[in-house]
């Protein structure tokens, strides 16, 4: 399986610049809380992000399930108190393995967190999987989507499930720079060449003091719906349900965007406007 271009050495110095920068965000994350504190204190707690698509996950009970891009393992721990037999979480980032190896311990949780690409997970991971979940925040940071849902087939059992939840590549594509309105300023469709960034923050508030991101170089992929389905349908696998929703998990424009009910993010003025959100199921068929 492997990585798109395994042995190109521009692409793995993305995925160490990516590392990098993962590695540093993680110490920003922890330091903003990422919800750790409430997951350690209540056994029974499950993240706001896992907790709405409990109804797409169905009954985890006796199942093996596969977290690719686990981050600081918050969802991980969740997906293993939904019953699940076994979960694996994998990632990229030491830095957040770390750190979600100390949350696993604290909240109690018999995860397996292991440290690889996603394009490497079939090799480095073993055992097949009935349900393979990750979500929010992934796929823009994989250059080649067609090689992910390779990677999501080979990882599933027949009858196995995938559950997909991401921001939308519309959502993706719109400018930074939001004082003129809402501008297509980034590729709709992937492209081998990244949008690459110098960020020295996170998507999250870090308290006063907390030490800025150092590596702040990142690489970015869009991937547009028509090329996410074409590549799980091409990997074999059906598609059972897609939704997209005009919520977000943040806001990168806070002046234009209003927080939800259940704490979410949309648009404050017709946020019929623009998907910034879906979620989609698969099965790997008997
Ligand atoms: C936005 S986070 C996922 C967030 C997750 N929803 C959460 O909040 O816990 C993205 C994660 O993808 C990981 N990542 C980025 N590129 C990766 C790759 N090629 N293979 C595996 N993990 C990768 C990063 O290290 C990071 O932990």
């Amino acid at each position: 399986m492997g990585s798109p271009a395994p042995h190109d050495p521009a692409v793995e110095r993305r995925f160490e610049d990516n590392r990098a920068n993962w590695d540093d965000r993680a110490a920003l994350h922890v330091a903003s809380g990422y919800g750790i504190e409430e997951l350690v204190a209540v056994p029974t707690r499950i993240t706001p992000e896992v907790d709405q698509d409990r109804e797409r996950l169905g009954d985890l009970t006796g199942q093996d399930v596969m977290h690719l891009q686990c981050h600081l393992g918050t969802d991980t721990v969740s997906l293993a108190r939904l019953g699940a037999r076994r979960v694996v979480g994998v990632d990229l980032s030491p830095g957040s393995l770390a750190r979600a190896r100390d949350v696993a311990e604290r909240a109690g949780a018999g995860i397996e967190l292991v440290e690889a690409n996603v394009y490497d997970a079939r090799e480095a991971v073993e055992g097949d999987f009935d349900l393979v979940y990750t979500s929010l925040g992934v796929l823009c940071w994989l250059p080649d989507v067609t090689a992910w849902a390779r990677v999501v087939a080979s990882l599933l059992r027949p009858d196995g499930r995938v559950l997909l939840r991401d921001d939308h590549p519309m959502f993706m594509a719109v400018g930074e720079d939001v004082s003129g309105g809402l501008r297509l300023e980034q590729p709709y469709f992937e492209r081998t060449e990244p949008m690459t960034w110098q960020d020295d923050g996170s998507y999250v508030e870090a308290p006063e003091g907390t030490a800025p991101i150092a590596h702040r170089t990142n690489h970015q992929w869009n991937h547009s719906i028509g090329e996410i389905l074409t590549a799980l349908l091409e990997a074999g696998l059906v598609l059972d349900s897609f939704e997209e929703t005009p919520c977000s998990a943040w806001a990168p424009w806070p002046e234009l965007m209003e927080r939800t009910v259940d704490g979410r993010y949309r648009l404050r003025e017709d946020p019929d406007r623009l998907a910034l959100q879906y979620v989609l199921t698969a099965h790997r068929p008997g």
